[in-house]
């Protein structure tokens, strides 16, 4: 990795990435951001209130103006909303100053790590499981296109805390 490149986590929801991304950042001692969090400051609203007033295109355009203020080398640990990929610029501007890792995971783990929170309103659907598909299917050609993927399956927090590590030793090493 470059000097002062961010560790950016992308992925589906339930996959990880906040979580992950808080174990990486006390290991690696570098600063962890969740843009979601950084969302929710911005708008001075819970994500649900946000999809509720403004819609999903409303929430989107909150994800954008945070993903810009945070595309500048800053030694962070990044962890993004399951959306982020939708808008190719929030990849192309974040990959400036970072190294994307995708974190993968099945339709099972997902379901199960979700469990019936309610902080998410893309999931609050009597069908969870048809949803997650469908957004997954939806998804999944942005997904694909990231170069960088950890599959979670089975997997605790601190072994996929392991392989983000090893990944972006592997690049720092690499000269990368
Ligand atoms: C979303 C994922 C959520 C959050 C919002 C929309 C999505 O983040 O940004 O509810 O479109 O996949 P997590 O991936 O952290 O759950």
């Amino acid at each position: 990795m470059k000097v002062g490149e961010n560790i950016v986590l992308v992925g589906f929801m339930g996959t990880g990435k906040s979580s992950v991304g808080r174990e990486v950042g006390r290991r690696l001692q570098r600063r962890f951001v969740d843009l979601d969090e950084e969302a929710v400051l911005a708008a001075g609203r819970p994500i649900p209130r946000i999809f509720e007033e403004e819609g999903e295109a409303g929430f989107r355009a909150w994800e954008r103006q945070v993903v810009h203020r945070y595309s500048v080398p800053k030694n962070l640990v990044m962890a993004t909303g399951g959306g982020i990929v939708l808008d190719p610029s929030n990849l192309e501007s974040l990959s400036r100053a970072g190294l994307i890792v995708c974190l993968d995971a099945s339709v099972e783990s997902i379901l199960q790590r979700v469990g019936r929170d309610r902080n998410r309103p893309l999931l609050q659907t009597e069908d969870r499981e048809q949803r997650i598909r469908g957004l997954m299917a939806a998804r999944q050609p942005y997904y694909e296109a990231i170069e960088h993927h950890i599959s979670t399956d089975g997997l605790s927090r601190s072994e996929v805390a392991d392989r983000v590590i090893a990944l972006v030793g592997a690049g720092h090493e690499a000269g990368n």
